[in-house]
């Protein structure tokens, strides 16, 4: 892939491959690499560039713009994504392309003068509902945030009835023929890119298909892997299915309970907990012994559920690893309204209980209540104690208003 390619008649994918690439931002694997796509839309009036490409690739990329128009046909560059895989270039080529006007979002701002390196850009930011017009093409700007930074948008061809979607229906996957009707099967990609770049956003996903769906889309023109020409609707669908919640508990709130043990005592309150929480009709408690528990299984459970309580002894004066190995997948997940709490059984010094939540706080679960903490072997009073604990963490899930601890 050495040129620049038609996408249709006015629009040219300008992308770059990385097809070497086998780890992206520290936490995803690229066994097919990744692209990094870039776009150049011609009008009578102009040249528009969507997006630009990681800095190392960017002779390759110029060679591309520079084979289809002068710099000073360039009047805009859309920047739907200020991470340096797509904004790498825009440095440079703010100096080519002097005069062009950069369009990013309002959440962007910030972000922009030290992204680009520039302080005499001009630039505008655009929501839903702005729109621009050069020659004979209207981009309608679409209001994305979160997918995947909180600055990202997408916009709309409306004449070509092209989604630029940003990092959105993106995947990390190379191959040479670029349209997902030509490439090989990239459907495990798409989908280990939704679950590591979207699945946090869910509610954001969903929010952005709602903008998608008043839309008439023919081709999808992502920041990654495959541009999606043949049947943009299937890849549509998948989003939504994977960020749907399902109902299966008709409103029944779900409390999931994770614990480790050494000597039962943690794993003795964590059953009287889950007794008090199952005291009310109107929630369902579920326990977990980490120790046994599989990653993918841990994030499917801490989806669905309202709630969830940790429970470990300290050991070494530290969390033990399952503990933070639970801890440490939250950063796929969606923590909006999810309610946290942690409990225990020490012998010595006890600090587990409130590293675990600390831990919860910072990820912005809502802690109502104190952690439950017993020296070594619960008494009779203490499991009641712990009965209780389950109860008002239940009756709190369900809606009870209480003052957050700090
Ligand atoms: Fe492809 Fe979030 O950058």
């Amino acid at each position: 892939m050495s040129g620049a390619i038609k996408v249709n008649k006015d629009i040219y994918y300008i992308g770059v491959s990385d097809p070497d690439i086998r780890t992206f931002d520290i936490i995803m694997k690229t066994a097919n690499g990744t692209t990094y796509n870039s776009y150049l839309v011609k009008t009578e009036e102009g040249v528009i560039i969507f997006d630009t490409v990681k800095k190392e690739f960017q002779d390759q990329f110029f060679a591309k713009v520079e084979s289809l128009c002068d710099y000073k046909d360039i009047k805009y560059i859309v920047m739907h994504h200020l991470e340096p895989d797509h904004s790498g270039a825009l440095p440079e080529l703010t100096k080519k392309a002097p005069n062009a006007k950069i369009f990013i979002s309002p959440m962007a701002q910030p972000m922009l003068k030290s992204i680009a390196q520039s302080d005499n850009m001009e630039f505008e930011t655009v929501w839903t509902n702005k729109e621009l017009k050069l020659g004979s093409k209207t981009l309608k700007f679409l209001s994305t945030p979160n997918l995947h930074w909180p600055e990202t948008m997408s916009s709309y061809l409306v004449e070509d009835k092209v989604l630029f979607s940003g990092d959105v229906f993106g995947s990390h996957y190379y191959d040479s023929r670029v349209f997902d009707d030509l490439v090989g099967d990239f459907d495990y990609a798409f989908k280990y890119y939704y679950e590591h770049i979207m699945r946090p956003f869910k509610s954001d996903v969903i929010k952005a298909l709602s903008l998608y769906e008043t839309l008439d889309i023919d081709t999808i023109c992502n920041l990654h892997g495959p541009i999606i020409r043949n049947n943009p609707n299937k890849y549509i669908e998948l989003y939504k299915k994977w960020s749907t919640k399902e109902d299966r508990h008709h409103g029944k709130k779900i409390i999931s309970i994770f614990y480790v043990t050494s000597y039962k005592n943690t794993k003795d309150m964590a059953e009287s907990i889950y007794n008090g929480i199952e005291s009310n009709e109107s929630l369902i408690a579920n326990i977990y012994d980490l120790t046994a528990l599989d990653e993918e299984n841990m994030l499917s459970i801490l989806e669905e559920s309202t709630g969830i309580l940790i429970g470990a002894p300290t050991i070494n004066g530290d969390v033990p690893k399952p503990v933070w190995d639970l801890l440490s997948c939250m950063m796929l997940l969606e923590k909006k309204g999810k309610f946290g709490g942690c409990f225990g059984s020490y012998g010595w010094s006890g600090e587990a209980v409130e590293m675990m939540n600390s831990r919860l706080k910072a990820l912005k679960f809502r802690v109502p209540l104190q952690p439950m903490k017993v020296k070594l072997i619960p008494t009779k009073e203490e499991l009641f104690d712990c009965y209780n604990f389950g109860v008002e963490f239940g009756e709190i899930v369900n809606g009870k208003m209480v003052e957050m601890t700090l």
